[in-house]
């Protein structure tokens, strides 16, 4: 009999995964305590823009392998539960807020009365899963018939669909044979294609997701580091990093200089893990990570002062257009983006910031209400003094310099992405600034 499988948290994370759970035979059912994203997702909508989502949802919305529900007792008979709740940053500092990964095992755990795996998938401290164990054969009706795993994600947002069917590696966290084989029969599928594995303990599974963030997010950072030298010298960072690149201990990706990283993962990511760290007697150990964290920050308000700067030496009252809200393309995921980060300081500093995102301004205007927004690239761009490129949305790549110039107040623009055609937008009149090259 096919497996059983359910799937606690449907948010970025989640939906994405039962979903492709579908696609690779299962019945799943999606749990989640948001009502509005179980209706969405019950009508076969995606309750966020993924590429290939809402594609993949409607089709298991018809085969009737995909269910989503709020009662946790619907996850009674799965064979595999998996947990992919958020883990946000906490409020009263660096640390991963935990809440919600032991909410969802507590309301699991009083439905398993009979043998079954439980897997983590969120990105959690180090020693989180061993506790969990601990926890979940403590309050499940089977005891230690519930068997914990860990199964980190690796999936990058916008391209989370074939991230998950068609991923790097697969990591299985295990303290058992038993639970190696379930979890090489629930990707049986992925790894005859090829898709390499690793087994390994509890602890090493949640450090490999956190320290390959910390790789990229230190990737970038470096870029970005090497952008401020540039800067200063007069040198172009996009050239030094294709040279470099080509080194392939090096490699070109995630060396794309601009205003740095955001998102829901890289920035909660490397402080919950220098948190960590530190709780563990090893700060001196991830140091490096508060300049990593420091330096990328930085790249925010060196937009801010360098738009300030372009414009004369005060924003106030200038008609400053943001092209992006996303903390990257092919998203509506505006957590922690510096986008809208650079959007929102040059607002509360007196400017008339007009922002324009292909799908993030629904999201961008529940987190900051008070930033107008426009309905197209276009309308953003109408009389400003100033345009900032801060999210590379292909959109923004095809607009026509020519056509824009006739449009703004002053054709100048800080290309904050390092990714416009600098010469096309020069030959058709524009101050082009990128970040880090001439
Ligand atoms: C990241 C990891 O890539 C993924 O493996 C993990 O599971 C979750 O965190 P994601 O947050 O979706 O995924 O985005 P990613 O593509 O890694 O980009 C993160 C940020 O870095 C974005 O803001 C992006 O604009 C920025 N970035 C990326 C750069 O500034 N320069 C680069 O060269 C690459």
């Amino acid at each position: 009999m096919s497996l059983r499988i359910s799937v606690i948290g449907t948010g970025y994370l989640g939906a994405v995964h039962a979903v492709c759970m579908a696609e690779l035979g299962y019945t799943v059912v999606g749990i989640d305590v948001d009502e509005e994203k179980v209706a969405a997702l019950s009508r076969g909508q995606a309750p966020f823009y993924e590429p290939g989502l809402d594609d993949l949802l409607a089709k298991h919305h018809d085969t009737g392998r995909l269910t989503f529900t709020t009662d946790f007792a619907a996850a009674k008979n799965a064979d595999v539960h998996f947990v992919c709740v958020g883990t946000p940053q906490r409020r009263d500092g660096l640390a991963a807020d935990m809440r919600y990964v032991e909410a969802a095992v507590d309301a699991l755990a009083p439905h398993l009365d009979a043998e079954c795996l439980v897997v983590g998938k969120s990105t959690v401290p180090v020693g989180t899963a061993a506790a969990l164990a601990e926890r979940l054969a403590k309050t499940a009706p089977v005891g230690a018939g519930a068997e914990l795993a860990w199964n980190p994600e690796f999936l990058r947002e916008g391209f989370a669909v074939q991230d998950t069917l068609r991923p790097d590696r697969l990591v299985f966290g295990v303290t058992s044979a038993e639970a190696e084989q379930k979890l090489r029969e629930v990707y049986a599928r992925t790894i005859a294609d090829g898709t390499p594995v690793i087994v390994s303990d509890l602890a090493t599974s949640e450090l490999v997701k956190v320290s390959a963030n910390a790789f990229l997010a230190t990737k970038i950072s470096f870029i970005n580091a090497m952008a401020e030298i540039a800067e200063v010298a007069g040198a172009d960072v996009t050239k030094l990093a294709d040279a470099i690149g080509h080194d392939a201990r090096i490699g070109r990706k995630f060396l794309n200089a601009g205003i740095g990283f955001g998102g829901g993962c890289l920035p909660k990511d490397i402080r919950a893990f220098m948190a960590r760290a530190g709780e563990l007697g090893a700060s001196h150990s991830l140091a490096f990570l508060a300049e990593v964290d420091a330096i990328n920050l930085r790249r925010r308000q060196y937009v801010v002062d360098l738009t300030r700067e372009l414009v004369g030496g005060s924003v106030a009252n200038k008609r400053v257009a943001v092209l992006g809200a996303a903390f990257k393309p092919q998203s509506d995921d505006v957590r922690d983006s510096p986008a809208l980060n650079i959007a929102g300081q040059l607002h509360l500093q007196g400017a008339r910031v007009s922002v324009y995102d292909p799908k993030a301004t629904a999201n961008a205007r529940k987190i900051f209400p008070t930033l107008p927004y426009a309905d197209s690239a276009v309308e953003a761009c109408r009389d400003a003094s100033i345009v900032l490129h801060l999210t590379e949305w292909q959109e923004f790549r095809d607009l026509d310099p020519a056509e824009l110039a006739g449009i703004v107040e002053t054709p100048i623009v800080v290309d904050g992405r390092n990714c416009l055609d600098a010469d096309a937008w020069r030959a058709a009149g524009w101050t082009y600034r990128g970040l880090g090259r001439p």
